[in-house]
């Protein structure tokens, strides 16, 4: 048995068994102080393969230098939803950039292991066609380019590295029509330019359906939420939830509790200085929501007291 980043010792369910659904044990409680600053290795098992493993990565931005990224450490399997929370500049956005590759950033050391292949070799063309999705933060606008040349091109791209066959305009018509429905947006969408004169709301969705069209395996969502009316949120949530599959993996990016009240994550990580500080479950972002950063910072204290003398 393959117990790469678990403790053979908490296992209770192997990888390969028919479950893909985590068991929603309170994992907090088994985090020890030395995982909880390394890696988030005291997870319950999970049936899915790893999809994503990041290993100590550090990266610093290309132009000035400034390191950002000090030893990021995450394991994500297939069929899980991960959340990763922390306060402005701690580093969320520059790792989910990281990892499509954006020019803006120079790995510097570390690795990123995406289905078993080296993530940071690939470029990020390759990225996204091997299955790796990411919405930004701030999306941008492409004056002059329409929505639904841009979104088949793509669609075709990841379905030509999939061995399917490309769609005409017609076909691909036919298939993202159910897709606008899903997210409850007006076929107009297709006929606009890529996010321009987009309201914030309107991009977030444009973002969910280009995940959407490209049936992404791994989608790194960065802050889907902000600037959502409460209408809109659900709808997103919806369709996040509703484009999971038991092979695929979600990592969201969040400020907010609320936005994973309806897309419920198997862990939840808190990201500070460039670093995951602190690992656990949903019960992460209720200490978050109701005692803030330093309720975070007295957990850790109190966990770190209650180990036994001795334990690193
Ligand atoms: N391209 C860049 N050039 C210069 N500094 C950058 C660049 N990208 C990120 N930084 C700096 O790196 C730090 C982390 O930025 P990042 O955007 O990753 O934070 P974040 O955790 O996503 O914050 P927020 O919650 O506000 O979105 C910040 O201090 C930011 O100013
Ligand atoms: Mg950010």
């Amino acid at each position: 048995m393959n117990t790469s980043g678990l403790h053979s010792s908490q296992c209770s369910l192997v990888r390969g068994a028919p479950f893909w659904r985590p068991l929603r044990t309170p994992y907090a409680l088994h985090i020890s102080s030395r995982c909880r600053t390394q890696r988030f290795d005291t997870l319950p098992i999970y049936a899915g393969e790893v999809i994503l493993e990041v290993k100590d990565l550090e990266a610093k931005v290309a132009e000035s230098g400034q390191t950002i990224l000090r030893g990021v450490n995450l394991t994500i399997r297939e069929g899980e939803t991960h959340a990763i929370m922390g306060t402005n500049g701690s580093g969320k956005s520059t790792l989910s950039k990281c990892l499509v590759g954006h020019p803006d950033y120079e790995v510097t050391s570390g690795s990123v292991t995406y289905k078993g292949q080296d993530l940071l070799s690939l470029a990020p063309e390759e990225r996204a066609r091997a299955g790796l999705f990411m919405s930004f933060q701030s999306p941008v606008e492409v004056p002059g380019v329409s929505n639904s040349d841009f979104l088949r091109l793509a669609a075709n791209a990841r379905r030509k590295q999939l061995g399917q066959e490309e769609l005409g305009p017609l076909e691909f018509y036919g298939y993202v029509m159910p897709k606008l429905a899903a997210l409850k947006m007006s076929p107009d969408f297709l006929n606009r330019d890529v996010n321009a004169n987009f309201s914030g709301g309107e991009k977030k969705r444009n973002e969910i359906l280009q995940l959407s069209v490209l049936e992404a395996d791994i989608a790194v969502l960065d802050e889907i939420d902000s600037g959502l009316d409460i209408d809109a949120l659900r709808d997103v949530a919806d369709a996040v939830n509703s484009l999971k599959r038991p092979n695929s993996a979600t990592l969201m990016v969040t400020h907010y509790k609320r936005l994973l009240n309806y897309v419920v994550p198997e862990a939840v990580h808190i990201m500070e200085a460039g670093r995951i500080i602190y690992s656990g479950g949903l019960e992460v972002a209720d200490i978050l929501e109701s005692d803030g950063y330093e309720g975070i910072k007295s957990r850790m204290r109190e966990e770190a007291e209650k180990q036994p003398v001795g334990a690193t």
